[in-house]
């Protein structure tokens, strides 16, 4: 990031310059980490979406490529859209995705490497039966939404399965397709799920998680230790819902668990902003990993000024949290071999109204990583039964609104005086029998600049602060803020463009704007280094 381009990443991906928006077909091949992209190779704005392509030893350094799908048949002259890999039998990758076809309507295609020797599997070759599917007079799917196939997977009857995300009228669904050879696609009876009055459901995600441990299984395993993940993004809200339930591969339909809900009101991978995510299974490592788009909060003028528009997220494993009712998510190990410059503030109370600055690292493009411990509750503010909505009681009580356990936490891309900051922090209610979590992230100050969206997140988080401390861990990129509390349990991302703290002249703080003092359980922050994206 130089000082005409203050918002560059040093270590989220990006290509040199235009728009890019969802991860496609993520996988791993001959030890290789793949990604590709939807990318306009023409223009800082979306359209003439192609297939960008980048390839990664560690999911940190990324080698750019031609981009590898681009419109070429009548089945997506244009536009190819997103889509998803499957690694066949033999290990043979296989793409499907979403052509926008001569009629403009939205059609199913399948390509295959051109040559499995590469191991950078530059060149790709359609199938020239495209469009495998696609909307027709008998089966009334709506051909401008119908996108966004998944990863397959095998049922117990040796038939490929396959989701695609639709809508009929207001009711959001995924439609389900059975394969014997990938290439014959038969839709089934009956969607894999569906849901009323939310709207598309755009770029569906189906996989297992172990009902324990952090590992990743296969897309097509199935059974009593595994829950299933049916994650949605929903374009009414754009935001990445998932539910947790249970798979009947022999009904093949999803039912989510009591109380999970893809509404919302119900779970999200990222409480900010993040769309447009797909996991795969990593079988290098044996675990899941979850590739995201974090969409600018600039306006378009200035996004045709810098040149360019969309960054990706920073990959992260999942795994089902010990409760069963959530997912826990957290960046990559590799992320933190970037790490230098290491500072850590040696355990030290934080009294109500204090500011404390952590210097010795670059404070716009760092990863911080603090703890809190509470020990006295008496001021915690009641919690009104009706403030159900985490984010607009963020927004009501913003970094600034003092209160009496929190908010505290981190102000980061800060200017010297505090002109302008990003705030990431908690406030303790006090609920009918526990105490609760507010995780914000304010962006209400974070610059000068008004054309941006400054919209505060928030979430509640489920930690009990009476018997654990409460982390929070950021990951600070020039124009990005990715934050995770309780060590996953709640993540949420911003894009913010500070005008003054850019470069040398961010700076990074401690906060307490509560009346009750909190503890500082530990601190560690590092300057990141630069990665070699692109
Ligand atoms: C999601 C999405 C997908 C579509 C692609 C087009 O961001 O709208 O539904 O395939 O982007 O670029």
């Amino acid at each position: 990031a130089s000082t005409d381009q203050p918002y560059r990443t040093g270590f989220h991906f990006q290509p040199p310059k235009n728009w890019i928006n969802d991860p496609n077909g993520v996988m791993v091949y001959k030890g290789l980490y793949h990604l590709f992209y939807q990318y306009n190779p023409k223009g800082a704005v979306w359209g003439n979406i192609v297939w960008a392509h980048s390839t990664s030893k560690d999911l940190v350094n990324w080698t750019p490529h031609e981009p590898a799908i681009f419109p070429s048949q009548p089945s997506d002259i244009n536009g190819c859209w997103s889509g998803s890999a499957t690694i066949l039998p033999g290990g043979k990758p296989a793409m499907l995705y979403t052509g926008i076809d001569t009629k403009n309507s939205q059609v199913q295609n399948l390509a295959v490497p051109k040559n499995l020797s590469d191991p950078y599997l530059r060149e790709w070759v359609k199938s020239p039966t495209n469009p495998l599917m696609q909307p027709t007079a008998q089966n009334q799917i709506n051909a401008s939404s119908f996108r966004d196939p998944t990863t397959a997977w095998l049922g117990p009857d040796k038939k490929w399965r396959v989701i695609i995300g639709s809508k009929i009228n207001r009711q959001g669904l995924v439609i389900l397709y059975k394969s014997k050879d990938f290439v014959n696609w038969v839709q089934a009876p009956m969607p894999l799920h569906s849901a009323k009055d939310t709207g598309m459901w755009e770029c569906p995600d189906f996989y297992p998680v172990p009902v324990s441990g952090k590992n990743g299984v296969d897309t097509s395993l199935n059974g009593p230790y595994v829950k299933h993940v049916l994650k949605i993004s929903l374009d009414d809200t754009k935001h990445d819902l998932y539910t947790i339930g249970s798979y009947d591969n022999l009904k093949d339909i999803y039912i989510p668990d009591k109380g999970s809900v893809e509404n919302d009101s119900g779970l999200r991978y990222d409480y900010g902003k993040y769309y447009a995510s797909k996991t795969f299974l990593d079988s290098i490592k044996n675990r899941r990993i979850l590739c995201g788009w974090l969409n600018e909060s600039s306006s378009v003028a200035d996004d045709i000024k810098k040149g360019w528009a969309g960054v990706h997220a920073i990959p992260r494993q999942v795994w089902l949290d010990k409760s069963g009712k959530q997912l826990m998510q957290w960046p990559v190990v590799e992320i933190q071999k970037l790490r230098t410059n290491h500072v850590s503030l040696p355990s030290r109370l934080l009294k109500g109204g204090s500011v404390v600055e952590v210097s010795g690292v670059t404070a716009s493009q760092a990863d911080v990583d603090i703890s809190f411990k509470i020990s006295d509750f008496e001021k915690a503010e009641v919690l009104n039964p009706s403030w159900t909505n985490p984010q607009l009681l963020c927004s009501q009580k913003g970094a600034s609104v003092k209160g009496g356990v929190g908010p505290f936490g981190l102000l980061v891309l800060a200017s010297k005086g505090l002109t302008e900051n990003t705030a990431v922090f908690f406030r303790i209610f006090k609920g009918q029998n526990k105490y609760v979590v507010l995780m914000c992230s304010d962006q209400s100050r974070s610059s000068l600049n008004q054309a941006n969206d400054k919209t505060t997140y928030g979430a509640f988080l489920d930690v009990d602060p009476l018997h654990q401390s409460l982390s929070l861990r950021s990951l600070i990129d020039h124009s990005i803020v990715e934050s995770f509390g309780g060590g996953g349990k709640a993540c949420m991302s911003a894009r913010v463009y500070p005008t003054l703290a850019i470069n040398n002249t961010a700076h990074l703080f401690v906060f307490n704007n509560g009346s009750e003092a909190v503890k500082i359980a530990k601190l560690n922050a590092w300057s990141m280094k630069k990665a070699i994206i692109n």
